[in-house]
Formats: structure tokens, C-alpha cells, sequence
């Protein structure tokens, strides 16, 4: 009963979810036009450096939770994306397959890309630690410390216009903050590269997790806030609310 009782409400979340981030709004469609970040590398150069780095995390032994894991979970997309997702670590899901946010709050995050107008395969989405805290537990500072250069060289390897922290975790490691993310949401932030290289735009936003287990229209009318100015800032047409 209780099993049936959460399989309605996963599946009314999914539907409302569905409306809310992409039936509700119609696209311009300039989407097309979006990956290709200039950042005076060739994209064979930046996918054998991100190649790279995912070997590296595939064989790091750094922290006790690599041992636990089924699969390291680098992070993925393209290797020109203006736009990076940052959450905070894989899940179970992100665990078994590799890949991250291939699970519930993935399949949002899914539905947020698209709900900009974009797809999977225009950004690149990857997560503070890249291997699953057991039980899902918060990250431990320093598991944070030992990973955070696999996405530094990320990030330095893409140099996105603009990063979305999905959630406290990110946010505050991004930014080196200690603030809630519900102070530091809905405005851009900068992070840093060096003197030479020009910040990237950081916008942090509740994690699609909290978004789930806290479903209500307000949070999902932040997050899509959020969004738009990411949309704004990359240049690209805010979709329109269907009247
Ligand atoms: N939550 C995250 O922060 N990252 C994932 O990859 C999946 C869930």
C-alpha cells in the first residue's frame, strides 16, 4: 500500500515535473547554436584532455569510498559546453552505470536542461566528488579536498561561461563559502581561474534532490528563475510561457 502510495506520487512528481520545466513553456529553438565555447583549444584536444582526467578518477584511490564503489563517475557531456552542472556526488544510479545523474534527480535535471531549451549533449554535468558516499551520505571535507582537482581540471579544461552549483554542497565548494545555499541562490557569483584566464558566471540553485523532496510550485519557480538568467547570461532566448 505505502509502495503503491509512493509509486503515484513518483509518478504525479514526473508529470507535473514534465509540464512545469517543458510543456509549460514553448522554445524559441536558438538552442542549435549553443555548444561551442571558445576557449582557443580544438574539441579533439579538450575530449583526449577530459579523457584524460576520467582515467585518472577512474583509478584514484585517494579516499576509503573508493573502495566501496562500483564505478568512479567522472562527469560527461560535451567538450565544448558553455554550460556546466555541478552537483554534489553520485548517487546509486550514477554509481552502477558510471555516469552522473542518470537517477530520480537526474531525470529532473534532465527535464530542467530541456526546459531551457537544451539537451544533455550541449552541456557537460559533473559532481564535486566523483565517487558515492556510502548510504549517500553528506561528502566529508576531505574527500572534497582530494577530489576537487579532478574538477578544477575540468573546468579549467572547458572554461564554461557558465557553471550551475546544483545545491549547498557545490555552491559553497565552488565558491569556498560557508553561506546556506538558500542566501546564495538566484544571483551570479564569479569563480576564479587565474590572473590570465577571465572568471566564469556562477549561478547556484537548490539540487533537483531538494527539489524532490520539497516539491512545492515556489521552489520549482526558483529554480526556473535561476535558469532563465543562465539563459539571459549565455545569450540564449528565454522560453516563453504558454498562454
Ligand atoms: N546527485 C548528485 O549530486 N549527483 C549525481 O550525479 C546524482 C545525484
Amino acid at each position: 500500500m505505502e509502495q503503491q502510495l509512493n509509486l503515484n506520487k513518483i509518478f504525479k512528481q514526473h508529470l507535473e515535473m514534465e509540464r512545469f520545466f517543458a510543456g509549460d513553456f514553448a522554445v524559441k529553438g536558438d538552442a542549435e547554436l549553443f555548444a561551442g565555447a571558445d576557449t582557443g583549444q580544438e574539441a579533439p584536444d579538450m575530449t583526449q584532455a577530459l579523457e584524460t582526467i576520467a582515467t585518472t578518477v577512474r583509478s584514484c584511490t585517494k579516499c576509503e569510498i573508493s573502495s566501496s564503489r562500483l564505478n568512479a563517475v567522472p562527469g560527461q557531456g560535451n567538450p565544448k559546453a558553455r554550460l556546466f552542472f555541478v552537483g554534489e556526488a553520485p548517487g546509486a544510479d550514477e554509481d552502477k552505470q558510471g555516469l552522473a545523474f542518470v537517477g530520480r534527480a537526474g531525470k529532473l535535471l534532465t527535464e530542467i536542461i530541456k526546459g531551457m531549451g537544451l539537451s544533455r549533449d550541449e552541456v557537460f554535468i559533473g559532481n564535486i566528488l566523483k565517487c558515492r558516499p556510502p548510504g549517500n551520505r553528506d561528502p566529508k571535507p576531505d574527500e572534497i579536498q582530494n577530489c576537487w582537482p579532478y574538477l578544477k581540471h575540468q573546468l579549467e579544461v572547458l572554461q564554461p561561461e557558465v557553471i550551475v552549483a546544483l545545491g549547498a554542497h557545490a555552491a559553497r565548494t565552488l565558491l569556498d563559502s560557508k553561506d546556506a545555499i538558500g542566501k546564495l541562490r538566484g544571483r551570479f557569483h564569479e569563480y576564479k581561474f587565474s590572473d590570465e584566464v577571465p572568471p566564469s558566471k556562477l549561478m547556484p540553485t537548490y539540487h533537483p534532490a531538494y527539489l524532490l523532496r520539497n516539491y512545492s510550485y515556489d521552489n520549482r519557480k526558483r529554480v526556473w528563475e535561476d535558469m532563465m538568467k543562465v539563459l539571459e547570461e549565455l545569450g540564449l532566448s528565454v522560453p516563453k510561457k504558454k498562454q
